[in-house]
């Protein structure tokens, strides 16, 4: 019987991968990248054999949809942000059985999911950026679910999350489940973003405010309220892809039943309008 062994919120902000290369970026989201690693290596000490990753990055209309495919590999360009990541290498081997019985399972919970094999569905950096540092020997298997959600439900996805946890455990895969995504998400507009020394701050105080108050909440384990304002809370900071991927983490996680707290791993930072972290929580007994 498999299980999530490792269960993580986390940044996956461009300017981590330009943080690596020479330049006014290079060396500045070191913190960030040394949480994916702690995060990594925390998941292989837990035994875990797969990422499954909520990409924020995967927009999706009709239905929920896995990329299951055997393997992924490749050279991903951002379409949103060419010039921040580009020409990115990659290569892992996936999990299909996983996302195809993860699937099966929110079907059977009347969730429409679909879990796709194509060789051409390649990978969104919100799945490929924690799987460069938290992966970076490909040694786990990846499997990505889309969690830019345009028409979905926030109780879809809550219930979503709860098959995500009876999958695994109906598996045979020991998981580490990245929700990745930001806290507040109010990109700095184009036009002043440069005034605003964009990269390195926050476009919204109020988010910031927000933002901080809910990592307390997680440090101190008031999950309950938190769930109540997360409607609010999405909707008001701009919470990226709604914050489904939160959803579903908290779905996996028991929800309104869960007890658990979260541990900052990497503390909070602005980047580019928008409120970033690295939390790993605490798993249901
Ligand atoms: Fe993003």
């Amino acid at each position: 019987m498999g299980k999530i062994v490792l269960a993580a919120k986390t940044t996956h902000v461009p300017t981590m991968v330009m943080s690596e290369l020479d330049g006014p970026l290079k060396g500045k989201r070191q913190s960030a990248i040394d949480g994916h690693k702690k995060i990594g290596e925390m998941a292989r000490e837990a035994g875990a054999d797969t990422f499954v990753v909520l990409d924020t990055h995967w927009l999706v209309n009709a239905s929920y949809h896995i990329n299951a495919n055997h393997k992924f590999s490749g050279m991903f360009t951002s379409h949103e942000f060419p010039q921040f990541i580009k020409d990115l290498p990659y290569s892992y081997e996936g999990n299909a059985a996983l996302g195809d019985l993860i699937a099966k399972t929110a079907r059977d919970m009347d969730v429409y999911t679909l879990s796709h094999q194509v060789d051409s569905l390649d990978l969104e950096y919100g799945t490929l950026v924690p799987m460069r540092y938290m992966n970076a020997d490909a040694g786990l298997k990846v499997v990505s679910v889309a969690a830019m959600c345009t028409v979905h439900s926030l109780d879809a996805s809550r219930r979503l999350g709860e098959a995500i946890r009876k999958g695994i455990e109906a598996s045979d895969s020991n998981v580490a489940l990245i929700a990745s995504g930001s806290l507040s998400h109010q990109i700095w507009p184009n036009d002043i973003y440069a005034e605003n020394n964009g990269t390195f701050t926050i476009s919204s105080k109020f988010n910031e405010v927000v933002d901080r108050r809910v990592l307390e909440m997680w440090q101190e384990g008031d999950i309950e309220l938190f769930l109540e304002m997360l409607p609010d809370y999405a909707k008001y900071c701009d919470g990226e892809g709604d914050m489904h991927d939160t959803i579903m983490l908290f779905g996996a996680l028991g929800w309104d039943k869960y007890k658990g707290k979260g541990h900052v791993i990497t503390d909070y930072f602005p980047s580019s309008g928008t409120g970033q972290t690295n939390v790993v929580f605490d798993l249901p007994d």
